[in-house]
């Protein structure tokens, strides 16, 4: 087994399941197209999901793909242990009513054995324990021993994801070695010890997962694979975690020369390179699927992995803005495989320059304060920042709520998340009835338009950086002749309108 380099196992992966038959399609964007019920693409095979239903025609039924994924549940942890990450590559092939089970495993098989040279005796298939007929693949046409081949349960090896297409599932683990498990007897893939790694997950997709919890048979039998490229690349370069990958490796070096620190050194400062390393990777990836930093959605989330990279930095001393330095690192290992990164290249830049100087300007304003707020708290004999005080920086010096959960939590403090929620609901009543007062001077004691107070959008204030800014028009109110207001979605010159905006300067 040689030690591939991550760029040479996606081409290989790609190139081995074209010699199948397979079309390969570039990478979908991060952003999902049509489907409401997530923010960003988590697996391979999300963007597909019409093609699984037979909703629409796929482009041919056997179709192999990268594809850049995103989830951030974890996103707390990300930094604090070494296998945490935001950002990872889904190598997969899929078959659209085409090929089974038969065809699938033997592949997976080839691939790994193969073309990789992985050790057979190194890989361990597990089944779900209903699936007798997947467990009898693995035995009689691949010829592995029974006992290596392990039953799991719903848990394990049946994949769905909230609703859609969803199915049993059939998991490759590589066996780390002994040295890695944690000793007891009953030790197998499965287990929650470091020993067992899932490299691939071949999903026998043929059911469609109803909101109501049932399901129903799908039009066709599918087939949905999923290998973690980072995870596969780990195994080939014999490297323990992500971070140690050659491409997000030099990331992370890039890091430590900026900061002039040496990784494994000290524990918090690994954090903080950890952090940097994994946010720049999924920010870059983002800003050039077209997202940008936003208070709101997979905008927030943006925002959110930026200003975590950027307070890392600050962590470890780093006074200057640093993050397009990590960039354009994120660029050059990964534009041959996104040629997008490239040519958008001073787009991706610029993004990142102006969010962390925006960034460095709130934290100017807000840290101070924080700090004393800390201090009196501390004093008071308190293990926990008021929401009040949490609520008056989020609404006064637009400081995030997480950042102050963080800094308060290196302080030893907790912050009342509750007593946060009560202020912001005080200060959100306040503005109804300051609006409705006005509303009743200028508008002859009528109240807004439904459409309007029930649209929780709000207007983003810009007025402490720009003097003028575009924005786009919420709402156009209008009076009619009993002095009732109502939404419009045009109006002419000489109307009398109010507007509501979703930025604004003044
Ligand atoms: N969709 C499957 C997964 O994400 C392959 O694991």
């Amino acid at each position: 087994m040689e030690p591939l380099g991550l760029n040479e196992i996606r081409e290989r992966y790609l190139s081995f399941f074209e010699s199948k038959g397979h079309l390969r399609l570039p990478s979908f964007s991060l952003v999902p197209q049509n489907d409401p019920s997530i923010l960003l693409i988590n697996a391979g095979m999300t963007p597909m999901k019409p093609y699984f239903t037979g909703a629409e025609t796929p482009p041919r039924k056997r179709v192999t793909t990268c594809q850049k994924c995103i989830r951030t549940p974890d996103i707390e942890n990300v930094g604090h242990t070494s296998r945490h990450g935001t950002y990872f590559e889904m190598l997969g092939n899929f078959s659209f009513g085409d090929y089974f089970k038969d065809e699938v495993i033997p592949w997976a098989w080839e691939f790994l054995t193969q073309n990789l040279e992985i050790e057979p005796e190194k890989l361990y298939p597990s089944v779900f324990e209903e699936d007798d007929e997947a467990f009898a693949i693995w035995r009689d046409k691949i010829g592995i021993p029974e006992e290596r081949i392990t039953r799991l349960g719903k848990e394990d090896n049946f994949w769905e994801h909230g609703t859609g297409p969803c199915g049993p599932c059939s998991e490759i683990y590589f066996d780390r070695g002994i040295e890695h498990g944690c000793g007891k007897p009953d030790c197998k893939p499965g287990c929650e010890c470091d020993r067992f790694v899932e490299i691939w997950n071949l999903v026998f997709s043929q059911f469609d997962r109803q909101e109501d919890g049932s399901y129903l048979p799908l039009k066709q039998k599918n087939i949905d694979t999923g290998a973690g490229l980072e995870r596969v690349a780990c195994v080939m370069q014999g490297v323990d975690n992500l971070f140690e990958v050659d491409t997000v490796r030099k990331i992370l070096d890039t890091v430590c020369n900026i900061a002039g620190k040496t990784y494994h050194a000290n524990h918090d400062d690994d954090v903080a390179i950890r952090v940097i390393t994994d946010h720049m990777r999924s920010s870059t990836m983002m800003i050039s699927d077209g997202v940008l930093p936003s208070n709101e959605g997979r905008g927030y989330v943006l925002r959110r992995l930026m200003r975590r990279a950027a307070r890392f930095g600050r962590l470890l001393g780093i006074e200057r803005l640093f993050l397009t330095e990590v960039a354009e690192v994120v660029i050059d290992q990964n534009k041959d495989a996104y040629p997008d990164l490239a040519a958008r290249h001073d787009y991706i830049m610029k993004i990142i320059a102006l969010e962390e100087e925006a960034f460095h300007r709130t934290v100017a304003a807000g840290t101070e304060i924080l700090n004393e707020m800390i201090e009196n708290a501390k004093k008071e004999g308190k293990a926990e920042l008021a929401g009040e005080d949490a609520f008056k920086l989020h609404d006064t010096y637009g400081f995030p709520l997480d950042l102050t959960k963080e800094i308060a939590k290196d302080a030893g403090l907790s912050v009342d998340e509750e007593g946060f929620k009560t202020s912001m609901k005080k200060q959100k009543d306040a503005a109804r009835a300051a609006t409705k007062e006005k509303v009743d001077t200028a508008w002859g004691g009528t109240a807004l338009p439904s459409e309007v107070t029930a649209d929780t959008s709000v207007t983003e204030y810009l007025g402490y950086d720009s003097l003028d800014c575009d924005a786009k028009i919420l709402h156009i109110i209008k009076k009619d002749e009993e002095g009732n207001l109502f939404s419009e979605d045009e109006a002419v010159s000489g109307d009398e309108v109010i507007i509501i905006l979703g930025k604004t300067t003044a």
